[in-house]
C-alpha cells in the first residue's frame, strides 16, 4: 500500500459518494501490444457497471489489473478512496475484490455449504479448533442456507446438495453467491453468463440485480448487449485500450454504444 490519496471524483457532479473501487490512467503493455492505454474506471455502491468492447479491447486485462491477476505499467487503483497495490489475486481478494469469471469457479462434488467456505472455512471455537482443526459444520451451514435464502436462489432446496446436481445456472448462482457472501466489497464478474442458456443466465442476472439492491457495486463484463441494458445503470465502453464512453442505458441506446465500440462514431470530446 503506497499511503492514501485524493481520488479525482467524477462522482460528485452526480451527488453521490465516492466510489468503491477506481482507477486512473491504468496503462499496461503484453510485449509490443499495448492493451491498456490511459484506462479510468469508477464503481459505486449499489451499482452495476457494465463493461463493453470488441474482442481485444481491453476489457480481460483491466479486469486483471484491477484484481491483482495483472500489474499495471502504471497508474492507480483505489479502494475506498485510498490507494492500493495489489502483489497477486488472494492480496485483492483479501482487500475485499471478487471476481466470478465465465467458467465455472466452483467445486462440484462438494455441496453449497461447502462450496461458499472454500478457502475460508469456520473452525470449532477453543482447542478442538485451533488444535484439531476441527471444522464448524453447523454454523458454515446455517450461514450458507440464510446466504442462499437471502439471495433469493430459491431453487436450491438442499444446502447439503452437491453442487454437481446443480444445473449450470444454479452452479453459476453459487459461484456468485459465494462471491458476495462475507465482507465483500466489490463484485466483477468477466462473462458469468457466457456458458449458461437463456433461462439459467436470466437466474444468474436477476441474481446480480438482487445483489445490487443490496449496494453491492457490480462491474459486469458481458457480450449480451440487451440484458446489460436493462441490468446496468452505467455502460462503459473500451476500444483498442481506451476509454470510448460511458453511457447511462436510462438515457442511450445500445445502437450508441456499438457505434462508439466499432468506432463508427467517436464520443464528444475525444
Ligand atoms: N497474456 C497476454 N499476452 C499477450 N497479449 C495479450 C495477453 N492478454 C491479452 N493480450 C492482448 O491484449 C489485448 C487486450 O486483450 P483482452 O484484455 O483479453 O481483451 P478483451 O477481454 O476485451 O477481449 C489483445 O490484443 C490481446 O491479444
Ligand atoms: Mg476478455
Amino acid at each position: 500500500m503506497s499511503g492514501t490519496a485524493e481520488v479525482p471524483s467524477s462522482g460528485g457532479e452526480q451527488g453521490r459518494a465516492q466510489p468503491v473501487l477506481s482507477a486512473r490512467d491504468i496503462w499496461k503493455s503484453y510485449g509490443r501490444v499495448a492493451a491498456l492505454r490511459g484506462v479510468d474506471i469508477d464503481v459505486y455502491r449499489g451499482e452495476v457497471l457494465g463493461l463493453v468492447g470488441d474482442n481485444g479491447a481491453g476489457k480481460s486485462t483491466l479486469i486483471k489489473c484491477l484484481t491483482g491477476a495483472e500489474y499495471p505499467d502504471s497508474g492507480s487503483i483505489f479502494l475506498e478512496g485510498r490507494e492500493v497495490v495489489f502483489h497477486g489475486p488472494l492480496a485483492a481478494r483479501q482487500a475485499g475484490i471478487e471476481v466470478v469469471h465465465q467458467t465455472l469457479g466452483v467445486a462440484p462434488q462438494l455441496d453449497i455449504t461447502s462450496n461458499l467456505y472454500l478457502g475460508r472455512e469456520l473452525r470449532r471455537k477453543g482447542v478442538l479448533g485451533a488444535w484439531a482443526r476441527m471444522l464448524d459444520v453447523p454454523t458454515m451451514r446455517r450461514r450458507a442456507a440464510e446466504e442462499v435464502k437471502g439471495l433469493g436462489i430459491a431453487t436450491i432446496q438442499d444446502i447439503g446438495q452437491a453442487v454437481e446436481t446443480l444445473s449450470g445456472g444454479q452452479r453459476q448462482a453459487v459461484a456468485v453467491a459465494r462471491a458476495a457472501a462475507f465482507g465483500s466489497k466489490v463484485l466483477v464478474m468477466d462473462e458469468p453468463t457466457a456458458a449458461l442458456g437463456v433461462r439459467e443466465a436470466g437466474q444468474v442476472h436477476r441474481l446480480i440485480a438482487s445483489l445490487r439492491d443490496r449496494g453491492m457495486p457490480i462491474i459486469l463484463i458481458s457480450h449480451n448487449m440487451p440484458a446489460l441494458w436493462e441490468l446496468a445503470d452505467r455502460v462503459q465502453i473500451l476500444r483498442l485500450g481506451r476509454v470510448v464512453g460511458v453511457l447511462a442505458p436510462d438515457s442511450s441506446t445500445m445502437e450508441e454504444a456499438v457505434a462508439l465500440m466499432t468506432g463508427a462514431r467517436v464520443a464528444p470530446g475525444s
